[in-house]
């Protein structure tokens, strides 16, 4: 069978994980897929920067048209971060006819809906799993697990970094600088991690589960946001003692004819499963009308949870490529109206 070529951009913490999965799972995975998946080139800043991983160092290039406007190419792995360029990047990659999946949260709050749009009118695809909660695969959840539910309240922990933080700040005494340097180490934090301690990552997330769950686009400046700077031991410990344990909770709510949200340290009881969340681990509670309370729980940050769901969605792409259906899942009709709309 002839192969389905992928241009990776980004070979750093995920895009590391991609290319080991490719690698360690292939048998399995042109097992399920019908075909191999070959990554033929692959974008970074600096091509002579030392690398650990077993990568052929003739796949590298700093040129982003060898991978866009390469007719060979089928799908763009978008795993290198940043908004408007890489939007570019990726508007280019559409209007040539190649399918998309990234891990960027940054980007498709900003530009979701008009990179979902321009898939569609190129019958392309376009996933984006991996960039809310990690390996917790929340999105195909709520697009086809629960699509038939009308989601009323989505609450939990959306961010691995803040929640790195304050289970290391809790249960071994340590500095919040200390541990936001070892989550950086580790790969779990932002290139900007103030976008993790200041909340900013969360809302990203809670705004793109919103769009999903409630049919509708939502503005991220419309999430009520608050971070984990400047908390302290002593916060963490007297709220223990109260009987309760601080996290940062997204949430997003349906009210009478607007929806809620917000990203807030919040005083989680004992008794709570949320509580029990530590380290780099995510949990999102889904309230449904009809299937009730739903959790899901994962690893939210790091190498190979976050490149297993970036490699799962290539591998739905590359099934729906060999089946000539692609472009079809993308956009649902209703993300670019409001509920007010739909019901006139
Ligand atoms: P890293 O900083 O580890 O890696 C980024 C990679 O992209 C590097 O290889 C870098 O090149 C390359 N790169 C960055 N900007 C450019 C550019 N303008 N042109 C060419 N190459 C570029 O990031 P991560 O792997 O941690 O994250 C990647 C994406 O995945 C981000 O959108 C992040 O939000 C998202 N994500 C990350 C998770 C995690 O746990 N780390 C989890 C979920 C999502 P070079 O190697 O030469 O520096
Ligand atoms: N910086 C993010 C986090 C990566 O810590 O949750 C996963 O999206």
């Amino acid at each position: 069978q002839e192969a389905i070529n992928v241009g990776l951009c980004g070979l750093g913490t995920v895009g590391s994980g991609v290319v080991k999965i490719l690698e360690n799972h292939k048998r399995d995975i042109v097992h399920q897929v019908g075909c191999p998946i070959e990554v033929k080139k692959i974008l970074v800043n600096d091509v002579n920067k030392k690398r650990d991983e077993a990568v052929d160092s003739a796949l590298l290039t700093s040129n982003v048209e060898e991978l866009v406007e390469d007719p060979e190419i089928d799908v763009i792995v978008e795993v290198m971060g940043g908004i408007d360029g890489t939007y570019k990047v990726l508007e280019k990659a559409l209007q040539n006819k190649k399918h998309i999946v990234t891990a960027n949260k940054d980007m498709m709050a900003v530009y979701g809906a008009p990179l979902l749009q321009l898939a569609n009118e190129n019958q392309c695809d376009v996933r984006y799993e991996a960039s809310v909660a990690g390996g917790i695969p929340i999105i195909r959840s709520l697009t086809d697990g629960l699509a038939s539910d009308r989601i009323n309240k989505i609450m939990g922990i959306v961010n691995g970094t803040t929640n790195y933080i304050l289970t290391k700040m809790m249960d071994e005494g340590r500095t919040f600088e200390d541990v936001l340097e070892e989550a950086q180490r580790l790969g779990y934090a932002e290139a900007d991690p103030s976008s993790d301690i200041d909340g900013i990552d969360a809302a990203r997330k809670v705004s793109l589960l919103s769009t999903l769950a409630f049919s509708m686009p939502v503005d991220l400046s419309d999430v009520d946001v608050r971070g984990i700077r400047g908390m302290s031991y002593d916060d963490l410990a007297y709220a223990e003692q109260l009987g309760y344990t601080i996290k940062l909770l997204g949430i997003a709510a349906r009210g009478e004819d607007k929806i809620e949200m917000s990203v807030q340290p919040t005083l989680v009881p004992h008794s709570h499963p949320l509580a029990s969340i530590k380290d780099e681990y995510n949990a999102v509670y889904v309230y449904g009308d009809a299937v009730g309370e739903t959790m899901f729980y994962g690893p939210g940050a790091g190498q190979l949870p976050t490149a297993t769901a970036v490699v799962s969605d290539l591998m739905d792409v590359v099934k729906n490529i060999r089946l000539g259906v692609t472009g079809r899942s993308s956009v649902n009709p209703q993300y670019q109206k409001n509920l007010k709309e739909l019901d006139e």
